[in-house]
């Protein structure tokens, strides 16, 4: 006799657009099954990053290429995982059944299977590590993709420390609230660049100088600065490099927030052209691992780092998360209860 697979509710994309037109709840998805050196987790948060939405709307259409051409071939979004150990395959001995983790499933083999907007997920447990006691699940959820690129772009790419001067552009948003309060743990100088209506919340991370960038054009000014990470690519690459000091690093970190066909590839592209010549540019691979996930434990056990969260919606309502962040204007992360 063969039983059915066990199901879950999942939220499942059917094409591209607006998120409530192609996102639905559906509660016959199949559970994932862990293979030998991953873990099945009852998910219990997850958060949504630009990949996330930038799939969900199809836009710009370039990713359409890699992602399947009139729906994406892996149906379910999502990356960022916080929640409890339901079982673990042969090969995991550092997780058990109950254990409370969060990591991510970005760049594994799992990437290309079920996401995490979902009841259950596999996740590679080297991908894992358990949430901190003092974390929400949500917090935890929503620190990692953003964190782990911000802890990346700061400590490895920027080699930043005490009294680097560091520039964030997009600094109320998922990346650059958590990039400017661990540029401050490593001892910099930081200038926050953000809409008039979260430079209050830019300041209390920690920023010592905060641009509003309706009212000043931070490309304009006279200073200069070591570091600059661009979250947002809305300015020319070479008019951003040229706030950079003599042996400072310029580190792009959007695919731009324009531009239907090919979004900010044009201008990743320049940048990193400009990187062949004297100006320094360098780019942020995001690498989940117990190495980095540790160290943004640390990072948030220590009340260094917190997670901004703007609001948590419940799973059913995934579309209105994918909506907030497809705005460009959250303060912080959108994250997801499930
Ligand atoms: N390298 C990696 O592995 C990696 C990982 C994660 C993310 N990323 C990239 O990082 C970028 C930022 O991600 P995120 O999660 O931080 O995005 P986000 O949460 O949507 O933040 C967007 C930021 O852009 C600002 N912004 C929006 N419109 C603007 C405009 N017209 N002019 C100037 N600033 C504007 C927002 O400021 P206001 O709201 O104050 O207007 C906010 O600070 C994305 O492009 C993403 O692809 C890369």
């Amino acid at each position: 006799m063969t039983t059915d697979p066990p199901t879950m509710k999942a939220i499942v994309q059917r094409g591209y657009g607006a998120p409530e037109r192609v996102l639905q709840l559906d509660q016959t998805t199949a559970r994932p099954v862990p293979g030998d050196n991953d873990v099945l987790i009852r998910v219990r948060a997850t958060s949504v990053n630009t990949p996330d939405s930038a799939t969900v709307a199809g836009v710009p259409y370039v990713l359409r290429a890699q992602a399947g051409l009139r729906r994406p071939k892996q149906p379910i979004r999502g990356s960022d995982v916080a929640g409890m150990v339901e079982a673990v395959g042969q090969g995991v001995t550092d997780l058990q059944a109950g254990d409370e983790v969060f990591g991510s499933l970005w760049g594994s083999a799992n990437s290309s299977k079920p996401g995490t907007f979902a009841q259950y997920t596999v996740v590679p447990a080297s991908q894992l590590v358990k949430k901190p006691a003092g974390l929400s699940f949500e917090e935890a959820a929503a620190s990692v993709m953003t964190g782990l690129t911000s802890l990346l772009a700061m400590r490895d790419v920027g080699h930043v420390g005490p009294g680097t001067r560091v520039l964030i552009n997009g600094a109320s948003g998922g990346v650059g609230t958590m990039a400017v309060q661990i540029a401050k743990s490593l001892g910099a100088e930081v200038t926050g660049v953000c809409s008039a209506r979260n430079v209050e919340l830019v300041r209390s991370l920690g920023a010592d100088h905060v641009i509003d960038y309706a009212t000043q054009d931070f490309t304009k000014n006279e200073s200069r600065y070591d570091v600059i990470l661009d979250n947002v690519l809305n300015h020319p690459p070479k008019a951003v490099a040229r706030l950079l000091t003599p042996q400072g690093v310029f580190i792009p970190n959007s695919l731009g927030i324009s531009g239907k066909l090919l979004g900010g590839l044009p201008r990743v592209a320049r940048a990193a052209l400009m990187g062949k010549g004297s100006t320094d540019v360098k780019f942020v691979t995001l690498a989940v691992n117990h190495e980095n996930l540790n160290a943004l434990v640390r990072l948030l056990e220590s009340g260094e780092a917190k997670t901004i969260i703007e609001r948590a919606y419940p799973l059913d309502d995934a579309a209105g998360a994918i909506t907030r962040v497809l705005g460009h204007h959250a303060s912080g992360k959108i994250a997801i209860t499930v």
